[in-house]
């Protein structure tokens, strides 16, 4: 086998490292689209670090909170900001992993699709998160909650548990018009997609907790439009893409309809290679919801990129069709 000498070795293995951080860190110029499945800078050309997230809408401002990820690593959760949902800064850490070995929260466990609502009676921000405890794998099934006063963080950990001894994985939480809040979340090794109340200052779980139907789905993005909630959901397939499907309700608490496949355009069948994490209504606009998801990349999660798109409505059902690039003037102002 032929040698490389040391030094064109050194000067190889620099030039290298060098280019990974020049693709990481680029001048972009500013963004007025959305580009679907293309890598996403923030406002200082670093690429976007927030897997598994949701939004949150707060006081003008566009709050994006998702997994920090290592190559395979959770890391604890980002959070980044935006006034028009283009443009990103990041607001660092929101909340952190401890490095106290003996925390629920240590290094080595994970924390997985956090979401972020407000209680106006507490003046909190209060995130749950998918918790598992360090050590065990996938093994722990617990949702995690944190609070903060302040949208940006630090999130101060409280607590993890099982709502009413459920397992509890993907996760998603919904506020309804009225305010109450509610915890949707995949049990019983994912067979069961559940939905359960949430105490008054959104910290715990009641005793309201419903099974919503057993199909083994998970990844629960939900919203509402009028009268009627809607329920995107993925299969179970780890990391792989699959087809996504679509249930309807005029109550949380069900009956939920199976209407089918919301997805429409080439790879429809597998969610455009993604899975869904979260629907945004967009303020200003009429009937106007993004759907967002992660097209995850296992070997290395944290190029996982962010799949967001417009959902329309067909035949008053909604329709999450590809588009390579699209904005939100696609949308009429809200009158
Ligand atoms: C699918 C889940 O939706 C993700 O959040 C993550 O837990 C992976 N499974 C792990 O395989």
């Amino acid at each position: 086998m032929k040698c490389i000498p040391f030094t064109m070795l050194v000067l190889t293995l620099s030039a290298s490292s060098f280019f990974s951080q020049a693709q990481e860190k680029t001048t972009q110029p500013k963004q007025q689209s959305f580009k679907p499945g293309q890598i996403w800078y923030d406002d200082k050309g670093e690429v976007i670090n927030a897997h598994g997230g949701g939004l949150l809408f707060d006081k003008g401002t566009y709050y994006w909170f998702g997994e920090k990820r290592g190559s395979s690593a959770s890391e604890g959760v980002n959070v980044y900001s935006s006034k028009d949902l283009y443009t990103w800064k990041n607001e660092g850490l929101a909340l952190a992993k401890s490095n106290d070995p003996t925390s629920e929260i240590a290094t080595n466990g994970l924390m997985e699709r956090p979401k972020v609502i407000y209680n106006p009676k507490t003046k909190q921000y209060v995130m749950w998160f998918h918790l598992e405890l360090p050590g065990q794998g996938y093994k722990a099934a617990r949702a995690g909650v944190a609070v903060s006063d302040k949208v940006t963080g630090p999130f101060k950990y409280v607590k993890s548990f099982r709502p009413n001894g459920h397992m509890s994985r993907d996760m998603t939480l919904f506020v309804d018009d009225d305010g109450s809040a509610y915890h949707i979340y995949s049990a019983r090794e994912n067979y069961d997609l559940r939905l359960v109340k949430l105490t008054d200052d959104y910290l715990s779980a009641t005793t309201q907790d419903t099974l919503l139907f057993s199909n083994h789905r998970e990844a629960p993005a939900l919203f509402r439009k009028d009268n009627k909630y809607y329920l995107i959901t993925s299969g179970c397939t780890g990391w792989a893409p699959n087809q996504a499907s679509l249930h309807v309700a005029q109550s949380l608490f069900g009956p939920w309809k199976l209407v089918g496949d919301p997805m429409q355009g080439p790879l429809a069948d597998k969610t455009y290679g993604g899975q869904s994490t979260y629907i945004q209504p967009v303020q200003g606009k009429r009937n106007a919801f993004i759907f967002m998801a992660d097209k995850w990349n296992p070997k290395d999660l944290k190029d996982s990129r962010y799949l967001w798109l417009p959902v329309t409505f067909e035949n008053q059902q909604p329709v999450v069709e590809w588009q390579d690039e699209w904005n939100l003037t696609r949308w009429k102002a809200q009158e």
